[in-house]
């Protein structure tokens, strides 16, 4: 699909991005292997809820997805009767993650422990993405794995095997690296002692600990626990990072008002607002609540006169999926904005580096890449053009974004690549437009 996008003279709006794909995947594969019966609404769209959905049902879960879901009151939610931690059953068939490294790491995670084997294997970009970083530390738990090039890269092959607990200082501060080792952690026979270099999201650990788990947390270490776990429904708040599309947008135009109601404000999540606020962004926040035990609120983005900022350091995985779209932001900001320590960029769905870099470049954007990030003078001013979304969604909207404030046409490629998290966005582009 090719997608042609010119600025509109006014941005004003109310937006509703999808359910937040973490937590939505956290609630599919938590609750498959609880006891009881759980509702979870607002359950992320797009191609990596079907890839996260079908290795759970390959492996036996018992999902239903409803409409008008009398229980939860909602439009959809998917049914869940938990199967308890020993209910899965080998899969028939290889198991597919598709473009989704957060269903490839934590369905690991699960497989490492059961008593079957199991093959999971995903796309060309997945397949390239750095698997040691959970094969190591599952293997000196006692998982027998393999895999590509000494199972360093998918497909992995799971043999049954009993886990222990191990004492891991984690060489990278990855919500699914860890989240990997604490689902691990619920069928080892003794616990693992987890120490992270900086903090990242934590939603596994709030859903396990809302579902009577007994993880133990204690600064950046975190103690796992093997305790049977009850079933929780859960409304899953708008994703904080597809929510990031749109408030970037609101603050860098030049007529500009887009409020995104119920977004999640997790703090391990909220490094872009704090970055934003930094940079002199004009955001208010309204109606903060819980929704599922997560914080959500509503946001308001409006015209701002944006300064540049520096986004390193301990912040980089709190705001590691928003780096691009700051980019873009930076683009519109007084001053050069440097982004360093974020390497971690290299190994996501694409080199989110030079692929930020190539998608700001083509518009006439002074941006410079380094080794782990990048640095950009703002301009104020973007030129259409023909942009590319590398295979990756979150670079197909940055360049959505992007459209959405440079002058003339920009034409994007391959645009629907942004359906593996936001199906519906370039829909929301065009009823902006208007
Ligand atoms: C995710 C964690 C992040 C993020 C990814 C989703 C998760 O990766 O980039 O999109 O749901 O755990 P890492 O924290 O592993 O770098």
């Amino acid at each position: 699909m090719i997608s042609k996008i010119t600025s509109p003279d006014r941005l004003h709006g109310i937006v509703k991005p999808p359910g937040d794909k973490s937590i939505s995947h956290r609630a599919g594969l938590l609750n498959s292997i609880s006891e009881g019966v759980s509702h979870v609404s607002n359950f992320c769209v797009g191609d990596d809820r079907s890839s996260m959905l079908g290795c759970l049902k390959g492996l036996g879960a018992n999902i239903t997805r409803h409409t008008n879901c009398k229980i939860s009151g909602a439009e959809e939610c998917f049914e869940i009767i938990g199967s308890g931690l020993n209910g899965l059953a080998e899969p028939q068939d290889i198991l597919n993650a598709g473009n989704s490294g957060t269903t490839m790491r934590l369905i690991s995670g699960l497989l490492a422990g059961q008593d079957f084997f199991s093959v999971i294997t995903g796309d060309a970009s997945l397949r390239n993405r750095p698997m040691k970083r959970i094969t190591t530390p599952l293997t000196q738990m006692g998982a027998y794995i393999n895999g590509r090039d000494d199972g360093s890269l998918a497909p992995l092959s799971f043999t049954g095997s009993s886990l222990k607990g191990i004492e891991y200082t984690m060489p990278v501060a990855s919500a699914q690296l860890k989240s990997c080792l604490i689902i691990a952690g619920l069928y080892s026979n003794s616990p693992s002692i987890i120490h992270q270099p900086a903090e990242s999201r934590d939603h596994t650990e709030r859903m396990l600990n809302s579902m009577g788990g007994d993880l133990e947390i204690n600064g950046l270490t975190i103690k796992t626990g093997n305790k049977e776990l009850s079933s929780v429904d859960v409304k899953v708040p708008s994703d904080t990072s597809g929510s990031a599309f749109w408030l970037i947008a609101g603050v860098c135009h030049s007529d500009s008002r887009i409020t995104i109601p119920g977004m999640g404000m997790n703090p391990t999540r909220t490094g872009v607002l704090e970055v934003l606020e930094s940079m002199n962004a004009n955001i208010t926040i309204e109606n903060k609540h819980l929704e599922g035990g997560e914080p959500a609120g509503d946001v308001t983005a409006s015209t701002s006169d944006l300064v540049a900022t520096e986004i390193s350091g301990d912040l980089i995985p709190r705001v590691v999926d928003e780096l691009p779209i700051l980019a873009l932001a930076a683009c519109f900001a007084r001053g050069t904005t440097v982004i360093a320590n974020a390497e971690e960029l290299r190994v996501k769905e694409s080199d989110r580096i030079s692929a930020t870099v190539d998608s700001l470049q083509r518009l006439g954007a002074q941006i410079e890449e380094t080794s782990d990030g990048m640095r950009i003078t703002g301009t104020h001013t973007l030129t259409g053009a023909e942009m590319e979304t590398h295979g990756d969604h979150r670079i197909a909207m940055t360049n959505g974004i992007a459209g959405l404030l440079a002058s003339g046409e920009t034409i994007i490629g391959n645009s629907e690549d942004a359906s593996v998290s936001y199906p519906s966005f370039w829909e929301v582009v065009s009823e902006l437009q208007k």
